[in-house]
């Protein structure tokens, strides 16, 4: 590869493209030309670097400083300032890097201090759309050492030794599923890939994709070569426009280097890959309903047994992994099991990647070892909510889990302790909330998703959930009473335990986890006709104080007229009038207006 002076590195995974980050390589580019600099700096668009908060972000190499917020006209300055004199652009810098006169390297700084990248090792670091890039950093060389040197059996003891388990939600021991599949009779099987990614937040398996797509085809080979499959299927929602494209690149790149297709690396393996596109559905997700979909049929699940290592794909034995699964494959066959074992706890071994978004300062994508815990996710990794904000709780798992209170603050993230607290890892999306957060709002806001998503093949899931709602709805319009509360209790654990498939089953969990920790907040809906967070807006009133200056400001903002009262004397709000829109509250300068 070419040796060169510099290399500017600039984010292009979907935050970033979204705001503009392929102009800022262009004008990088038109920049680099005119001082004729074009051939000894290099600019790159990589994947995504994690601080999504702070997007568009562009690195420059080898200093490793750090730019948030770049626009298309900063890139004169910095080609200007940084790469012909040298001086580095300080108002565009990552403030935490800048201690005094000195620049802090990003690995210091709260974000990145305690993560560890495994999964995300070449995401923000490599071109995603040239693979030499990803053989640079030790790319297919796992596929290699496993066709010329390693027989299936050695692969899978080192996969199920690594304890790597299942990052698409449940958690299952990805070693252990090969095994299932690598010991049926031989004749057609399949590796199948799960990016459709349908938690609402979620967004790891598209930063992966977007990022580093060689890491998951890699893995799919040695998956193909460890069980006996020629055939592969990545499946991947049609929303991901980018990762989408990225793939396909990636795909016919392998192709032409022989990575892919008729005996790889000159052996008797043989194997293909083909991209098939989802249309959005959270229960195609759901690995029966995605084989079926595979298949041309509507994506609806099927009972297990038989499980897809004996009979899934067109009826032979498949595996299906996620796509963060896939990614911690190379790295666990070069580094080796132990070193993979030694990361995280006892029962969950490496790292997850979350995204981080709500009410916190750093919104982004973060890998941390298992066994961190929550308090220095949202404090230090997060810099805690926003405004002051107190830290109320944290949903993980998506619609399927729950939400830990901030008296677990302190609870280490890992399989087993999350379900313990009637949460659970899911495939990564985290939410914060502060105490402007209402959690029988929040319960509400993901079951309407669940029962938007049901695909309605079975009756509890199909009404179960809606007669959820619709109880919740009761209590956020101050008419529920407590009798609800037991029987919405009731009615979750029969969806549970009578759902065919993972949707159902776990629908109820956000309820069941809000009214375990959160129960007196259900009670101050029901017993005090009051949303202590202000959010339910049928429980909530605005009230004008005594301090009113009778300026007027709040009548003529008031979009329905309910605000009443002569100039220089105390208003009133007809509160039968008032749509609480909050517009008042936002105008008034005298803190005369409280929400109550
Ligand atoms: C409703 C539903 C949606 C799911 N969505 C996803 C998804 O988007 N991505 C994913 O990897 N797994 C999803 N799963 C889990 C898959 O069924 C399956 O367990 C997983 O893909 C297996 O891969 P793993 O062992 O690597 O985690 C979903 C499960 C359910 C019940
Ligand atoms: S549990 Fe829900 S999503 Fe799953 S099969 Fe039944 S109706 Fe469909
Ligand atoms: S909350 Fe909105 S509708 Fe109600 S009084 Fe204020 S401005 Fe008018």
């Amino acid at each position: 590869m070419e040796l060169v002076r510099s290399h500017i590195l600039v984010c292009a995974g979907t935050g970033c493209s979204s705001s503009g980050s392929e102009k800022i390589i262009a004008s990088l580019e038109e920049h680099l030309q005119a001082v004729h600099l074009e051939k000894e700096v290099r600019v790159i668009k990589t994947g995504c670097f994690g601080l999504c908060a702070l997007g568009p972000i562009v690195v420059v190499y080898p200093e490793g400083s750090f730019y948030s917020r770049v626009t298309p006209s900063d890139a004169e300055e910095i080609v200007k300032e940084h790469i012909l004199k040298g001086r580095v652009v300080r108002r565009l810098l990552y403030q935490e890097t800048v201690q005094g006169n000195e620049i802090k390297s990003l690995n210091e700084t709260g974000f990145y201090k305690k993560q560890l990248r495994i999964a995300l090792r070449n995401c923000g670091v490599i071109n995603p759309e040239i693979i030499d890039e990803y053989i640079a950093f030790d790319g297919y060389q796992a596929l290699s050492r496993a066709l010329t040197e390693q027989t299936p059996g050695e692969i899978i003891e080192t996969i199920k030794k690594s304890g790597l388990r299942g990052r698409g939600g449940g958690g299952f021991p990805t070693g252990l599923k090969w095994e299932f599949a690598f010991k049926q009779p031989p004749g057609q099987k399949y590796v199948c890939c799960n990016a459709d990614e349908g938690d609402p937040g979620a967004f790891m398996d598209r930063s992966i994709l977007e990022g580093d797509p060689h890491s998951v085809i890699e893995a799919m080979a040695v998956a193909g070569y460890c069980i006996g499959a020629n055939q592969g299927y990545i499946y991947v929602r049609a929303e991901y426009p980018i990762a989408v494209e990225r793939l396909k690149i990636a795909i016919a790149q392998a192709k032409e280097y022989g990575l892919l297709g008729e005996h790889i690396f000159g052996s008797d393996f043989s194997f293909d890959l083909e991209i098939r596109l989802g249309a959005g559905a959270f229960v195609c997700g759901e690995e029966t309903a995605l084989m079926t979909s595979i298949e041309g049929h509507r994506g609806e699940p099927r009972p297990r047994p038989p499980f897809p290592a004996v009979k899934g794909l067109f009826g032979r034995p498949t595996i299906l992994n996620n796509v963060e699964t896939y990614a911690n494959i190379s790295w666990i066959l070069n580094n080796g099991a132990e070193a993979f074992r030694a990361i995280g706890t006892e029962r969950s071994a490496g790292t997850k990647v979350f995204a981080l978004g709500g009410k916190i300062v750093n919104t982004g994508l973060v890998e941390i070892p298992m066994g961190t815990t929550m308090r220095e996710v949202v404090e230090e990794i997060g810099g805690g909510c926003p405004n002051g904000k107190a830290f109320k709780a944290a949903q993980t798992g998506g619609p399927s889990g729950g939400c830990i209170p901030a008296s677990m603050i302190d609870t280490p993230i890992e399989y087993d302790t999350l379900t313990a607290i009637g949460s659970m890892m899911g495939s990564g999306g985290m939410i914060i909330m502060d105490e402007d957060n209402c959690m029988v709002d929040i319960a509400k806001y993901f079951l309407d998703f669940t029962v938007d998503e049901s695909c309605g093949k079975c009756t509890p899931c199909r009404i179960g959930t809606k007669r959820l709602y619709q109880i919740l709805e009761k209590i956020t319009s101050g008419r529920g009473t407590m009798e609800d509360l037991d029987l919405m209790e009731e009615l979750c654990y029969h969806i549970k335990g009578s759902s065919l498939c993972g949707l159902g089953q776990t629908a109820p969990n956000p309820v069941l986890s809000t009214l375990r920790h959160f129960r007196h907040e259900y009670e101050a809906h029901v017993r005090d006709r009051k949303c202590p967070a202000h959010v339910c807006k049928a429980l909530m009133r605005y009230n004008i104080l005594e301090n009113c200056r009778g300026c007027t400001a709040c009548a003529r903002v008031c979009p329905v007229s309910a605000i009443s009262g002569k100039v220089k004397e105390v208003h009133v709000i007809d509160q039968d009038k008032c749509i609480k829109c909050g517009a008042c509250l936002e105008k008034c300068k005298f803190s005369a207006i409280v929400k109550e």
